[in-house]
């Protein structure tokens, strides 16, 4: 059997500090790599085949500049990303890259797109057997870069330089829970996607679908969300939000931890309602 999430050891936190500022710098330097060459939207919108191909080009750009960094500074380390290519190690760590999370709006450039760089211990391809220690999440539009490491809190920095540690909303009342999920790309499961949002509606006070997953988790730990959850993440997507989100007193579940078959996450006050009422919902629509 694999060890799971609390059976592994992480690195000690001056290793822990070190990596943290090595994902802060390369989150923004592929951070600005995207948004300075993004192409035109208008250009990319009018002729989808070739916005599907610009798009997958500044991806995978993105991802080898992660990679080519990372290999300088810790060539024994795995990594992981969404796009092809990634490297194998001998340290224990993973890198686990998302070079674009949120695509659709790097599209059609809506402000809510992030690069996404954790390092993880355990094997990031089993579920329940890793867990982050550091993460990074750039928006290179807004210039906010959330940081965390395991037991150092969680914070953002915001243009200038200017530094504040992040907490959940005090939100206690599932009806009062402004909650944020997405949607995947597969039509049969946002079918499903669509008739769990339908159950939840009436019981919440509203629903965001900001985009991009990473940001979603880092909104929840920040309190610009009072909860989130989504089916079908990738480990990309959730690796250094999760971290970000627990790190700020956010409470991060799934069904077994947070995974592809659920994510959520949610201020305390309004924990275990939230976890208990998306992994039954959950459950229920994947039988329908
Ligand atoms: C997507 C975003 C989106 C979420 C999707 C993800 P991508 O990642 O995080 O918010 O709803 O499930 O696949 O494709 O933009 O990297
Ligand atoms: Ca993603």
């Amino acid at each position: 059997m694999p060890p799971t999430a609390h059976d592994l050891t992480l690195p000690d936190d001056a290793l822990a500090a070190t990596l943290e500022a090595l994902a802060a710098d390369i989150a923004r330097s592929a951070g600005r790599l995207v948004v300075d060459e993004r192409p035109d939207a208008v250009e990319v919108a009018t002729t989808k085949s070739s916005a599907t191909d610009v798009v997958t080009v500044m991806d995978q750009r993105s991802q080898d500049h992660l990679i080519a960094r990372l290999r300088e500074a810790r060539p024994d380390d795995a990594v992981l990303g969404e796009e092809s290519g990634g490297a194998s190690g001998t340290s224990g760590i993973t890198w686990v890259i998302d070079p674009i999370d949120g695509t659709v709006n790097y599209l059609y450039g809506i402000p809510a797109y992030a690069v996404s760089v954790a390092a993880v211990v355990g094997d990031p391809k089993t579920h329940g057997a890793w867990r982050p220690f550091v993460g990074a999440v750039f928006n290179p539009v807004t210039d906010e870069l959330y940081l965390a490491r395991a037991g150092g809190g969680s914070r953002v920095v915001v243009a200038g330089g200017v530094e504040r540690q992040l907490s959940p909303t005090a939100c206690d009342e599932l009806g009062q829970a402004l909650v944020g999920t997405g949607f995947g790309y597969a039509a049969e499961r946002r079918d499903r996607q669509g008739r769990l949002v339908l159950d939840l509606l009436p019981q919440i006070r509203d629903i965001r679908r900001i985009g991009s997953a990473a940001l979603d988790l880092c909104a929840v730990g920040a309190g610009q969300l009072d909860a989130y959850y989504e089916t079908g993440l990738n480990p990309w997507d959730l690796a250094a939000g999760w971290l970000i989100a627990t790190e700020a007193d956010a409470v991060v579940g799934g069904l077994d931890g947070p995974g592809e078959a659920l994510t959520w996450a949610c201020a305390p006050g309004l924990d275990p309602i939230f976890g208990s009422l998306v992994v039954e919902g959950t459950a229920r629509h994947l039988r329908d």
